[in-house]
């Protein structure tokens, strides 16, 4: 072992898992793509202010968890913590808000936040988002829901629930936000607690302290102050989901981890994961936008916790399907440059093929074979070479069928259409 190890709290894939990763990630990206979200692939660190500005100076994100540095220019570098801000700044920077709308997007990668290192939680983790900008209607506020549901439907997750709410429209939020600095006003709070809730008294029903989850237990609720017309969307999201049979319950005490949002918002709870049981979260952000310097656009979105997402189907139980893993081992007998020809062409027809190289003994290539995880194994020596065929053998039953070389391709490619795409 070296002495070099990866820093605490980031989270890394090395086979096996990093193939489960994957699969993770490409079926949130299938659903995301299906439902008409184009690539979107932004740097890993952005100028400060863009989050400081973006994602909220009360929030615990920006107050203590990015990763922030000088960098050789003197300027103030973050490792972005999130990609809703990122997204918004390159619409802008690319005049993507100047074309059709909605712009519909999609980024995949791996974000950064100093928190405290826990089962779910790390410090480097991986999200795949959307982001659907410059429509203000309950139907996109769906569809992006829908997307994450659908991710989670094709990952044969089943034991999470949606929560849903409405933060309402400005007006819902200025009449609410001075009733609950009111009440607030009258509890005693220390220092820091004080100046958080100064810059946002939201944070307060996020507080994790006994004493100030009693008495946030008593304070006016959002929900209650919504106005009719943040109240008719909130209604039409409710029966569009019903509309789509997507499971939902609304909690009028959610507070999201980050300031942006407006109007719908939700979580994705998994619950079979402990403390960090958030599997995704979005809303609308309506604001954010202008508050960036650009036109006043609507957006919507989520962020889906990849590393959350495995530990959720791990939790259920759930493991690779077959057509992730290799078709085809193959096992050379003294023959290897046939035996590496013939998986050049193999591969070239689409068939994920590996060989044994070096001069292994028949039992520790079998053994190789094994491990592999291929669906199919052959041998190939001499005599096949000679009679022109092999036994075709699948590991998983131990069944061998005698196929020619000529018809291999073939009959590989129509095995594994049986057993669904490739992904
Ligand atoms: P978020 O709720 O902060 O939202 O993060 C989304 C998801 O990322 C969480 O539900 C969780 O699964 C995962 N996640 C967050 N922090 C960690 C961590 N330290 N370790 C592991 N997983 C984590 C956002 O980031 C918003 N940008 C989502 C969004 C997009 N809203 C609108 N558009």
């Amino acid at each position: 072992m070296s002495k070099y190890q990866a820093p605490k709290g980031v989270s890394e894939y090395v086979p096996d898992r990093s193939s489960h990763f994957d699969y993770v990630r490409r079926t949130i990206i299938n659903a995301a793509e299906l439902s008409g979200y184009e690539l979107v692939e932004l740097p890993v660190f952005e100028d400060t202010e863009l989050f400081t500005r973006g994602v909220g100076e009360s929030t615990d994100v920006v107050r203590k968890e990015m990763y922030t540095f000088l960098d050789r220019g003197g300027r103030s570098i973050t490792l972005r913590p999130e990609g809703t801000a990122g997204v918004m700044r390159a619409v802008l920077e690319h005049n993507l808000d100047r074309g059709q709308l909605p712009v519909k997007l999609y980024y995949s990668g791996a974000f950064f936040r100093a928190e405290r290192p826990q089962a779910g939680r790390f410090r480097q983790f991986y999200q795949v988002g959307i982001e659907a900008i410059g429509l203000a209607d309950p139907r996109i506020d769906v569809e992006v829901i829908a997307v994450a549901d659908r991710a989670f439907r094709d990952l044969g997750l089943k034991e999470y629930v949606l929560e849903i709410t409405s933060l309402g429209d400005e007006r819902t939020r200025s009449d609410y936000l001075s009733d609950l600095r009111e009440y607030i006003s009258g509890i005693n709070l220390d220092e820091d607690t004080r100046e958080r809730a100064a810059l946002n008294p939201l944070r307060l029903f996020d507080d994790k302290r006994e004493e100030i989850r009693a008495v946030m237990s008593k304070a006016p609720i959002l929900m209650d102050y919504l106005t009719p017309e943040s109240a008719a969307d909130f209604d039409k999201v409710q029966e569009l989901l019903t509309v789509l049979k997507i499971d939902f319950t609304v909690n009028d005490r959610m507070v999201r981890g980050l300031d942006y949002y407006t109007g719908t918002a939700f979580e994705f709870v998994h619950k079979g994961l402990g403390a960090q049981s958030g599997i995704g979260g979005g809303g609308r952000y309506d604001g954010l936008m202008s508050q960036l310097g650009g036109q006043e656009l609507s957006g919507v979105g989520f962020g889906l916790g990849v590393d959350r997402i495995l530990l959720a189907r791990e939790a259920e139980g759930l493991v690779l399907p077959a057509n992730a893993g290799l078709d085809l081992y193959i096992v050379p007998l003294g023959v290897g440059d046939t035996a590496l020809a013939l998986a050049e062409e193999l591969r070239g027809r689409g068939v994920k093929t590996d060989l044994a190289f070096g001069d292994k003994a028949l039992k520790g290539a079998m053994k190789s074979a094994d491990k592999s995880g291929a669906r199919y194994c052959i041998v190939l020596g001499a005599d096949e070479l000679a009679s022109g065929s092999v036994q075709l053998k699948e590991m998983h039953t131990g069944e061998s069928t005698s196929v020619t070389l000529s018809a291999l391709a073939n009959e590989l490619i129509r095995r594994i259409s049986d057993y669904g795409e490739h992904l």
